[in-house]
C-alpha cells in the first residue's frame, strides 16, 4: 500500500495531464475524432521523445493560411498533409469515425484525405522516426513515410514507383536501372533534366528490382536492391560521419534540386550538406518560361532575353518572363536575337527529336522560318549541334563559360540588354527627376575625377612605356561573339584558392584546378616568361579562344594583369594521355577501342588546327602530355598556339628546352634549323601514334629492342610482320582490332618519315586511320641519304629559321609541301571525297528544311 500523500499527487498529476493531453500528446494514440486546428488553441501531436510533431504551421506563402506539417524539433518540415495544402484558420485535420485523416478547409470542403475510411483504423500516432501511423491495436494500416511529400528522413525507405514533388518538380527513382531521376513537368510536357546511375560497375546491366533509396545516419544516402550485395553509395554528406544529435533528410527542394541536409535538434534551419545539381542554372524552368538564368557571384538570378520581354511578375523574377508584343501581333515581321554564351537548355525527350547538324546562321535561318520554332541554339562545341526550340516553354542559360549561341525570335525590332552595369538607371525609372538629379551630379564628380587622374597619369606616365595605347579598342573583342572572358587576377586567386592545386607543369607554366562561380571546374595555367604587350596577347588570346572543335581544349577566358598572364581553359577529368600509355593512371590501361578513339580524335584536332580554322595554327609541341582527355574519354589536344605567346625573342631557347626531356617527339627539321611546318606537328603525332599502339616512349632505348631507339626497333618489326611484338603488353588479345593495329602502324610509318615532304598532311591522316583511304606500305622512316643533304633544295624555299617561325601558317609556311605532290598520291590511293566534305554533305542532308534567306 502506497501512502496517500503519493495517492494524491498522482492525482494531482493526472488532472494535470488530462488538461495538458489535447495540447501536448506524448507519444499518445489519437483516438478516432481526434481533431488538430490552427490558429490560438494550436495543438500538436507529437512523437513519444518530442523529437518530431504534427501540428499547423504557417504557410510560406501567405501568413493567414496554414499547412498541417510533421517538423522536426526546431521546426524544419519533413511531410505535410496533401503536400502543402494551405487551410484558413477554420480549417482542420481530423481523423474521422470511420479512420480516415482528412485535411478540411474552413468552407468544409476536404482538400486531402489519407483514404483509409472503413478500413478498421483505430487511431493515429507520430513514431520518434518521424512517420505518421493509422493502425489499429496490431498493425499499421497507412504511414506517412510511404507517402512522402518532398522530403525522406532517416530511416525512411524511399523505394521506386514513389515520388517526391515540388512546384512543377518530380524526384523518382527509376525502376530498372535505379538512376536518380529529376522532371519537371507541366500539363503534358515532361523534361528529363537529371538522370544519373550510380557505380554502373556495381549495377552492371543488372535489372534492379525495386531499388530503394535511404538517408544512413552517417549522412550517406545510399541504394539498396534485392539485386544487389551491399549498398550502393550515391553521395556522401559533407559532414559525413558527424554524430550528434541532429537529423539528416534529402528533399526535393522548390529550386528543383534535390539536396542532403543536416539539422540539429532545436534549430529551425538546415544545412545542405550535397546537392545533386551541381550547376542550379542547369535545373529545366528555373527562372520560368523565356527566363534566363545566370550568376551573380554565386547565386544564381533570373532576367529576361532581351527589351522584348518583362518579367511576367516583378516581385518574383522565376515567375519567367512575357512577350511586350506577342508573336502573333507581327506575322511576317519578326527577327532572330542573337544571345550571346547563352543555351536554350534541352534535355530528353526533346534532345533527340529537335537536334539538326547546321551552322550557326542556318540555326538561326531555320528556325526564323520555322513557324512554330520560338528559339534555337547552336552549341558551338564543334559538335556541329542545333537545337530548334518548338516548346511553348523554353529555359535559357547564360554564362561565360557557355561557348553556344542563341537566338530568340522577337516581333522586329530586336532590342538586346544593355550591356551588364549600364541596366541600373533603367529599373529605377520610377524615381524620376530625383534619379536625375543623383545622375547628374554623380556623373559630373565621376567625369571630373576621370579628368584629374588622366591629367595626373598625362603629368608622370606619359613617357612609361609599360602603358601603351588604351586598351578601350580591344575591349570590344570582347563583346564579339563567343569571346574569352576576362578575369582578374584575384578572381582566379579566389577560384584556385590561391593556386593550391597544382595539376601538373606544361612547357609554358604551371596548371591549377580551379572553380567558377557557377561552379565550372577549369584548369588554370599561369604562364611563365610572357613579356608581349597587352595588345599582342589578347590577339593571340581571341585567336586561340576562337578556334572550338570537339577534339581541342577550349579556352573559357584570360588574365593580364600587371605582370601576370594567365590562361583559363576548360577542366579535363582524365588528365593526360601519358598517364594512360606509360602507366601511372589510376584507372590502368586503356582498353584498345579507346586508344584508336584517342587517335583519330587527336589526328581531327590537328587536322582543324591546320587546315580547317580561321587562323591557322602549327601546334610546334604535340606529345601525350599535350593529350587531354575528358570524363567520356575524348581527346582533347591543348596548349596550342602558345608557342607564339612566349617572346619571340625568347622563344627558341624555350620552347627546345622545354622540350628537352621529351626530345623524341621532334621533327628532324628543328635539330637542322630548316623551317618548320605543319609537316614538323605530322612527325610528333606520328610518333605519339606508335606510342598509343605500343606503350613504350618512342625514345625508348632497352635490351629488348635491341639497345635501338624504339621507333627505329618497331620499323623493322613492322618489315618482319611482327606485329605482336609491337603491340603494347598491357593489351587484353582478345578487344585487339589487329587491321586497326596495322592501319595505325602504317600511318605513324609514313608520319615519321624523315622527310616532311613526304609525310601526309593531317586530314590525310585521318582518312587513312578511318580506312577511308588506302595504305601503302611505308618505306623506312631514316631515307639512306642523309636528311640534310637532300632536303636543301626542296624545303629551304621559304629561308632558314626565323624568330617567328611558328605558329601562323598563313602568314609563315605552307601546309601543303609543294615538292613532291606525287608522293603523296602514290601513297594513298585516295577515291573517296574528303572526310570534311562526307560530313558536310550528311549534315546537310540532316539539315530540317532548306535555309531561307532574308
Ligand atoms: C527517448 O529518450 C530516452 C532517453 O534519451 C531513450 O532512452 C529512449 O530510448 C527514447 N525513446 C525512443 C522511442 O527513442
Ligand atoms: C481554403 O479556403 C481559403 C479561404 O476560404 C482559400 O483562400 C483557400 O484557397 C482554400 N484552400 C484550398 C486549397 O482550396
Ligand atoms: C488490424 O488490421 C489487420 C489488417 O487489416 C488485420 O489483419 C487485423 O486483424 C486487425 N487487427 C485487429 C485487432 O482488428
Ligand atoms: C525500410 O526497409 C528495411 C529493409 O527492407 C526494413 O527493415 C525497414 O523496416 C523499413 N523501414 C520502414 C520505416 O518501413
Ligand atoms: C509518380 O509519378 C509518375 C509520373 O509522373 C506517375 O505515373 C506515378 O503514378 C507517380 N507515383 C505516385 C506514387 O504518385
Ligand atoms: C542512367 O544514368 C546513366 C548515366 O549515369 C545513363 O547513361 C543511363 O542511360 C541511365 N539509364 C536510364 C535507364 O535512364
Ligand atoms: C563501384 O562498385 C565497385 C564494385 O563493388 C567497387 O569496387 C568500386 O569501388 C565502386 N566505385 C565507387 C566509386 O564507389
Ligand atoms: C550484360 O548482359 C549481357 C547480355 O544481355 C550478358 O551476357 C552479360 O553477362 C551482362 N553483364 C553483366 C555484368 O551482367
Ligand atoms: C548581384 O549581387 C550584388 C551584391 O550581392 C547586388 O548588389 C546586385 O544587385 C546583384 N545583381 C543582380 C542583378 O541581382
Ligand atoms: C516591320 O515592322 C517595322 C516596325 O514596326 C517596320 O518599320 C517595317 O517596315 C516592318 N517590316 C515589314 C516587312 O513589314
Amino acid at each position: 500500500m502506497r501512502p496517500l500523500g503519493q495517492k494524491r499527487g498522482d492525482l494531482a498529476l493526472l488532472c494535470c495531464l488530462a488538461l495538458l493531453l489535447p495540447l501536448l500528446s506524448h507519444g499518445a494514440d489519437m483516438p478516432l475524432g481526434s481533431t488538430l486546428s490552427p490558429g490560438a488553441n494550436s495543438a500538436a501531436w507529437t512523437s513519444p521523445n518530442n523529437t518530431f510533431s504534427l501540428s499547423f504551421t504557417p504557410s510560406t506563402t501567405s501568413p493567414s493560411l496554414f499547412v498541417a506539417a510533421i517538423t522536426y524539433a526546431g521546426g524544419v518540415p519533413v511531410w505535410s498533409a496533401g503536400n502543402g495544402a494551405a487551410v484558413d484558420s477554420g480549417g482542420s485535420l481530423r481523423l474521422s469515425s470511420n479512420g480516415d485523416l482528412q485535411l478540411v478547409n474552413g468552407s468544409g470542403a476536404v482538400l486531402w484525405s489519407s483514404n483509409t475510411g472503413g478500413q478498421g483504423v483505430a487511431a493515429a500516432a507520430v513514431q520518434e522516426s518521424g512517420s505518421l501511423v493509422l493502425k489499429n491495436s496490431t498493425t499499421t494500416l497507412w504511414q506517412s513515410f510511404d507517402h512522402p511529400t518532398d522530403t525522406v528522413v532517416m530511416s525512411q525507405n524511399f523505394t521506386s514507383g514513389m515520388n517526391l514533388t515540388s512546384g512543377p518538380y518530380v524526384f523518382a527513382v527509376d525502376t530498372s536501372s535505379g538512376n536518380l531521376t529529376l522532371r519537371w513537368t507541366s500539363g503534358t510536357n515532361t523534361v528529363t533534366y537529371f538522370n544519373k546511375g550510380y557505380n554502373t560497375s556495381f549495377t552492371g546491366n543488372r535489372t534492379l528490382s525495386s531499388p530503394t533509396l535511404t538517408m544512413q545516419t552517417n549522412g550517406i544516402v545510399s541504394l539498396t536492391d534485392g539485386q544487389l550485395a551491399s549498398p550502393v553509395v550515391v553521395a556522401y554528406s559533407s559532414n559525413y560521419g558527424e554524430s550528434g544529435d541532429m537529423m539528416r533528410f534529402v528533399r526535393l527542394d522548390a529550386d528543383g534540386n534535390f539536396r542532403a541536409y543536416s539539422a540539429g535538434r532545436g534549430s529551425n534551419t538546415a544545412t545542405e550538406q550535397w546537392s545533386a545539381v551541381a550547376d542550379q542554372c542547369q535545373v529545366f524552368g528555373y527562372c520560368g518560361n523565356m527566363g534566363v538564368c545566370s550568376y551573380n557571384g554565386t547565386s544564381p538570378v533570373c532576367g529576361c532575353p532581351s527589351l522584348n520581354f518583362q518579367f511576367s511578375n516583378p516581385s518574383n523574377p522565376r515567375d519567367g518572363c512575357k512577350r511586350t508584343v506577342d508573336l502573333q501581333n507581327c506575322p511576317g515581321n519578326s527577327t532572330m536575337l542573337q544571345l550571346d554564351n547563352t543555351q536554350f537548355l534541352t534535355y530528353p525527350p526533346e534532345i533527340t527529336t529537335e537536334q539538326f547538324f547546321v551552322g550557326i546562321t542556318a540555326c538561326r535561318l531555320n528556325c526564323l522560318s520555322g513557324g512554330s520554332c520560338v528559339a534555337s541554339t547552336a552549341l558551338s562545341d564543334g559538335s556541329g549541334l542545333c537545337f530548334l526550340k518548338v516548346s511553348n516553354f523554353v529555359s535559357a542559360y547564360q554564362s561565360a563559360a557557355l561557348p553556344s549561341t542563341s537566338f530568340v525570335k522577337v516581333c522586329f525590332p530586336g532590342t538586346p540588354n544593355p550591356p551588364p552595369g549600364a541596366s541600373t538607371s533603367s529599373s529605377r525609372r520610377g524615381s524620376g527627376v530625383r534619379a536625375w538629379v543623383v545622375a547628374v551630379v554623380v556623373l559630373g564628380a565621376v567625369s571630373g575625377l576621370v579628368l584629374c587622374e588622366w591629367a595626373l597619369w598625362w603629368f608622370f606616365c606619359r613617357h612609361s612605356p609599360k602603358y601603351g595605347p588604351a586598351s578601350a579598342q580591344y575591349a570590344l573583342l570582347e563583346y564579339a561573339s563567343g569571346a574569352p572572358v576576362q578575369f582578374s587576377y584575384r578572381e582566379l586567386q579566389r577560384s584556385t584558392k590561391g593556386f593550391k592545386e597544382k595539376l601538373g607543369a606544361g612547357g609554358f607554366g604551371a596548371v591549377y584546378r580551379g572553380v567558377l562561380a557557377n561552379r565550372t571546374v577549369v584548369a588554370v595555367k599561369q604562364l611563365e616568361g610572357i613579356e608581349q604587350g597587352e595588345k599582342q596577347f589578347r590577339m593571340e588570346v581571341a585567336t586561340i579562344s576562337s578556334t572550338h572543335h570537339l577534339n581541342l581544349v577550349r579556352l573559357i577566358g584570360f588574365c593580364s594583369e600587371g605582370r601576370h598572364r594567365l590562361l583559363v581553359y576548360e577542366f579535363m577529368k582524365n588528365g593526360s594521355l601519358d598517364a594512360f600509355l606509360f602507366g601511372d593512371a589510376p584507372g590502368g590501361k586503356m582498353p584498345w577501342p579507346t586508344r584508336f578513339a584517342v587517335a583519330v580524335g587527336t589526328a581531327r584536332g590537328i587536322t582543324y588546327l591546320h587546315e580547317e580554322c580561321r587562323d591557322c595554327i602549327v601546334h610546334c609541341d604535340i606529345k601525350p602530355e599535350n593529350i587531354l582527355l575528358d570524363e567520356h574519354f575524348n581527346a582533347k589536344v591543348s596548349d596550342f598556339g602558345l608557342a607564339k605567346l612566349v617572346n619571340p625573342k625568347d622563344h627558341r631557347h624555350r620552347t627546345l628546352t622545354s622540350v628537352r626531356g621529351t626530345r623524341g617527339y621532334l621533327a628532324p627539321e628543328w635539330l637542322a634549323n630548316l623551317p618548320i611546318t605543319a609537316k614538323s606537328d605530322v612527325y610528333s603525332y606520328g610518333m605519339v601514334l606508335l606510342e598509343i599502339v605500343s606503350g613504350h616512349r618512342n625514345f625508348d632505348i632497352s635490351e629488348e629492342t635491341g639497345r635501338k631507339k624504339f621507333s627505329v626497333w618497331a620499323y623493322e618489326e613492322y618489315e618482319r610482320g611482327n606485329l605482336f611484338g609491337i603491340i603494347d603488353k598491357k593489351l587484353p588479345g582478345e578487344d585487339v582490332d589487329m587491321a586497326q593495329v596495322e592501319r595505325a602502324l602504317q600511318v605513324s610509318f609514313w608520319c615519321i618519315q624523315e622527310q616532311p615532304a613526304q609525310r601526309p598532311s593531317m586530314g590525310k591522316v585521318v582518312q587513312m586511320l578511318e580506312g577511308i583511304m588506302d595504305l601503302e606500305r611505308p618505306p623506312p622512316p631514316k631515307s639512306s641519304d642523309s636528311f640534310l643533304s637532300t632536303t636543301t633544295g626542296t624545303t629551304g624555299s621559304s629561308g632558314g629559321v626565323s624568330t617567328s617561325m611558328v605558329s601562323t601558317i598563313a602568314s609563315t609556311a605552307p601546309i601543303a609541301p609543294t615538292t613532291s605532290p606525287n608522293l603523296e598520291q602514290e601513297m594513298a590511293l585516295g577515291r573517296s571525297t574528303s572526310a570534311r566534305n562526307r560530313e558536310r554533305v550528311s549534315r546537310q542532308l540532316l539539315s530540317p528544311q532548306p535555309y531561307m534567306t532574308m
